[in-house]
């Protein structure tokens, strides 16, 4: 269908699954075992309901934003993904053109399909970057891309600790692995008796011993912000502000690493019930299964500074930058 045609991001889905190579579709879309944790991160989102309040002047409004210091015209950023490129030729670097068409930040994957510094050049000049980490078992190769992210200019590190061993993606698993390779990592794809599986073959370089201590070693190293993505507790979420971190982001992954871990916007209540004062210590961010305005109005809502979109942007990609720029727009 025609661009225009589209109107919200369950459409860009509907075109990804008809266009996207079945491998594409299986690793894009798949989640780990029974899709619990995925399909009840929308579902449970849909439940929050709303408490309009009446009467106040709407006439000039404002979805402008501040995220980890960086502009944005909105409240959302582009979550991390690996392999834009299983999408779109362009992949990551359209998605940065996309972005800095919409003021939007978007933030890169460890195992992105283009250098770091490609994509950073493809974007306009100032354009803020996140960086997403994985801790490689080669900590100096991290120590390498540490530096070289805050050489680019990138303007924060999102560590994602909630994979330190990958999810089992069993539609990712079922189709054999094509010749791809991931620019960063550096893995290439192979099928053996364990079955295939991108998201698998991805995460053998990450290190599975990372402790709280690391969190100040990657802010000493990259000398950025640092936000912990996947954290999924008060708990937690105290303990990073007690190590220093300038964010936490609610998340489990799209549902993609432990299946039946509580849907993000559970864990967000749950910031609200048990510390409410970590709101005003660092800044929370959440994503799984947020598709639109009003999705994302409820995190806002909620105390959240912003929120990530992730398998959306992978399937506007399906249109490039355009498609981006798109969906971006819709609501
Ligand atoms: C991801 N996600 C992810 N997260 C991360 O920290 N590093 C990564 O490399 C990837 N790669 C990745 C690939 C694909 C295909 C998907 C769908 C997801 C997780 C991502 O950042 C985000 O947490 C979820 O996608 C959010 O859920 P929604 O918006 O996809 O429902």
């Amino acid at each position: 269908p025609h661009l225009h045609q589209l109107i919200s991001a369950a459409d860009f889905q509907e075109v990804a699954r008809n266009t996207l190579t079945p491998k594409a579709w299986a690793f894009y879309s798949s989640a780990a075992t029974d899709l619990v944790t995925h399909t009840q991160n929308k579902a449970v989102t849909r439940r929050v309901m709303f408490r309009p309040r009446i009467l106040r002047d709407v006439k000039t409004v404002s979805t402008k934003r501040k995220i980890l210091g960086c502009d944005s015209s909105v409240p959302f950023f582009v979550s991390p993904a690996a392999m834009a490129r299983l999408a779109h030729p362009d992949g990551e670097l359209a998605l940065a053109r996309g972005c800095a068409n919409e003021d939007i930040v978007q933030c890169i994957s460890s195992n992105a399909s283009y250098p770091l510094a490609s994509i950073v050049k493809a974007g306009r000049k100032d354009q803020p970057f996140f960086l997403q980490l994985y801790v490689n078992v080669d900590r100096p190769k991290t120590e390498d891309l540490l530096s070289k992210a805050a050489l680019l200019g990138i303007r924060g590190i999102l560590v994602t600790v909630d994979a330190p061993v990958p999810g089992k993606r069993e539609a990712d698993e079922r189709i054999a692995a094509e010749n791809v390779a991931s620019a960063i990592s550096g893995a290439v794809a192979s099928n053996d008796k364990k079955g295939g599986g991108m998201g698998r073959l991805m995460a053998q370089y990450v290190e599975k011993s990372l402790i709280w201590e690391d969190v100040q070693w990657i802010k000493r190293v990259s000398g950025l912000p640092v936000v912990l993505k996947g954290v999924q507790s008060a708990m937690d979420s105290r303990m990073a502000a007690d190590w220093g971190c300038d964010g936490v982001m609610l998340s489990n992954h799209g549902g993609r690493s432990l299946d039946g871990a509580q849907p993000s916007i559970l864990v967000l209540l749950e910031l609200h019930r048990m510390c409410p004062e970590i709101f005003d210590k660092l800044e929370v961010y959440i994503d799984g299964g947020f598709e639109r305005g009003s999705d994302i109005l409820k995190a806002i809502s909620l105390g959240a500074t912003a929120v990530g979109v992730g398998r959306p942007y992978l399937y506007s990609l399906t249109y490039g930058e355009e498609g981006v720029e798109h969906l971006t727009q819709s609501k």
